[in-house]
């Protein structure tokens, strides 16, 4: 199992969100992860779900953390509820953690659920304007990140986004999901 966080960030304070809205739309952020995500299994907090039209997102399975073991979903073949993330250390696929910030900082807080892979998108310009809610942030993560990752040399910048991949330090990481993200990022735009 691969794991990989993908977020996009607001710059110097890795800001995600500010109360259940993402503070910008960028078309070509939400077909990268739209493409980067495809055919995977997404891992996101119950709030972050509840954001999604019809609280889905077509060709993707989705893990739903929530404290309410009986939480209805949205399509019960492909989402499933857990409680308790620890289950999740031995699961036989690849997990895309894409967020909302408590998800991202449980994945970062334990050990073996550390991710293998982030893709880090961090968008340069301004938020939008008119939002109520806490500013939700990712600056812990951002922190565990620097310190025990290595980024790779290439960044992609596209539409006020640079993003760059980094990898797990003193661990294997699985050589194929690096180069479908690379591939990926390298065709983008063009
Ligand atoms: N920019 C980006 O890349 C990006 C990506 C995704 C989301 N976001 C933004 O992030 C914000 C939401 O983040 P958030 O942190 O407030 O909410 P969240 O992580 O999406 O969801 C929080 C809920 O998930 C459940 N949960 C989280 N961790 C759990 C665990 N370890 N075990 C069991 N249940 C767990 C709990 O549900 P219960 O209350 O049911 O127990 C909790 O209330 C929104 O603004 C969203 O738009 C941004």
């Amino acid at each position: 199992m691969t794991i990989v966080s993908i977020w996009c960030r607001h710059k110097n304070d890795s800001i995600i969100g500010i109360g259940p809205d993402i503070p910008w739309y960028i078309p070509s952020d939400a077909k990268r992860f739209r493409n980067l995500t495809i055919n995977n299994t997404l891992v996101v907090g119950k709030t972050t779900y509840e954001t999604f039209p019809n609280r889905t997102l077509p060709n993707r399975k989705f893990i739903v953390l929530s404290d309410v073991a009986d939480y209805e979903v949205s399509d019960k073949q492909n989402h499933k509820v857990v409680t308790d993330i620890n289950v999740l250390k031995d699961y036989p696929e690849d997990l895309y953690i894409s967020g909302g910030a408590s998800v991202y900082k449980a994945f970062f807080t334990i050990p073996k659920l550390r991710p293998d892979i982030v893709v880090d998108c961090v968008y340069q310009g301004e938020m939008k304007e008119g939002l109520s809610g806490p500013k939700i942030s990712v600056a812990p993560c951002v922190e565990v990140m620097e310190k025990e990752y290595f980024a790779l040399p290439q960044k992609f910048e596209l539409d006020n986004v640079i993003t760059s991949i980094w990898l797990k330090k003193g661990d294997f990481v699985e050589q194929e999901t690096v180069k479908k993200i690379l591939n990926y990022m390298e065709t983008e735009g063009k």
